[in-house]
């Protein structure tokens, strides 16, 4: 194992749940609750510079040119250490992390940010690791960091122990039209992030029930996926969101991420899809709504999302890569 003496530098785009992770068994390992199924994005992505450095007494990390407060940097560290751990060093590193994310998108994720820093980080430190281990060490960062190693349909195996819970790629170089419009309805920062809201699902009712479903879910939408078949894809995802989401509502104290103009970009997609178009939504941890859709019938969503959401506020993207090395 040798300590890489130039930068590394890593990229990997964000993710799209199909089937949530909502929910974890273990906090200290985070294991989720259920497996998920996600499509890695082509339009986002974090690219993320480490080098280990002798003369630091602490890591030196730098977000988007700035440098992060002491405070800011806990989750970061804490990531790093593992990575020490495993290299058996007690090095410190510099960290420089950009993400690509068009600003008005609002959807700057934890997910490609902890995939990048796990795949520099641990090329930095002389890790050999394979493609399912950096999933493995991602998911330590952040859950849905663990899908996005991989490009295309990815499922996260929930698994039972840190060794078990990995992703996998369903289909890395998708070969048909699917698309995703993210309807930027805010770009407030999250009152209540995923991992405190996710933690206060699990105290609604229902919460083993949600469980139930999303693992009921996983079966039926990869043999969508494989047949491509986006109203089965597209209506078992918008289910998949709604089961979730029916969680903060019955959570205690409940909440919802839901606004007003996302309960109107619903209405849209349904009064669309009344319309004979093949169109789904699907919602995470904030306001923004994601819409499945095939490409030949995006300018005919996007013609009817207009009059009510500008054009900075439509994104469209396609299905995207999983973790490279620059
Ligand atoms: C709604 O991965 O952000 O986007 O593991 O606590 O860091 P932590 O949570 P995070 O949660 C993502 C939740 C979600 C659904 C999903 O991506 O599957």
């Amino acid at each position: 194992m040798t300590i890489s003496q130039t930068p590394v530098i890593a990229k990997a785009h964000t993710n799209i749940a199909l089937v949530k992770y909502w929910g974890k068994a273990d906090e200290h390992l985070i294991l989720p609750t259920n497996d998920s199924i996600s499509m890695t994005l082509d339009h986002f992505y974090t690219t993320t510079s480490v080098q280990f450095d002798a003369q630091l007494a602490a890591d030196d990390i730098i977000l988007d040119g700035i440098k992060l407060p002491t405070d800011g940097q806990q989750r970061i560290r804490q990531f790093m250490d593992l990575v020490r751990q495993r290299a058996h060093t007690d090095l410190f590193a510099h960290i420089e992390t950009s993400n690509h994310v068009p600003t008005t998108a609002g959807l700057a994720s934890s997910a490609s940010g902890f995939a990048a820093l796990a795949g520099a980080a641990a090329k930095a430190a002389g890790l050999n690791l394979t493609r399912r281990e950096l999933s493995q060490l991602a998911r330590r960062g952040s859950g849905s960091a663990t899908r996005s190693i991989f490009g295309g349909f990815v499922q996260w195996h929930a698994g039972h122990d840190d060794e078990s819970s990995f992703a996998e790629p369903l289909d890395e170089k998708v070969d048909w039209p699917i698309r995703m419009i993210a309807i930027v309805v805010s770009q407030d920062e999250k009152k209540i992030g995923s991992r405190h809201g996710m933690k206060q699902s699990q105290t609604s009712p229902f919460f083993n029930d949600w469980v139930k479903q999303a693992n009921a879910d996983i079966d039926p939408l990869r043999t969508a996926l494989l047949k491509k078949d986006i109203n089965r894809v597209g209506s078992i995802a918008e289910h998949n969101a709604m089961c979730m989401h029916a969680t903060t509502l019955s959570a205690t104290p409940p909440f919802t991420y839901f606004n007003g103009d996302t309960i109107k970009a619903m209405q849209l997609i349904n009064d669309l899809r009344s319309l004979g178009l093949n169109c789904y939504y699907t919602m995470d941890a904030g306001p923004n709504v994601k819409v499945i859709c095939l490409a030949d019938e995006v300018d005919a969503i996007l013609d009817h999302l207009r009059p009510a959401f500008g054009n900075d506020q439509l994104v469209v993207a396609k299905p995207g890569p999983g973790l490279t090395y620059l």
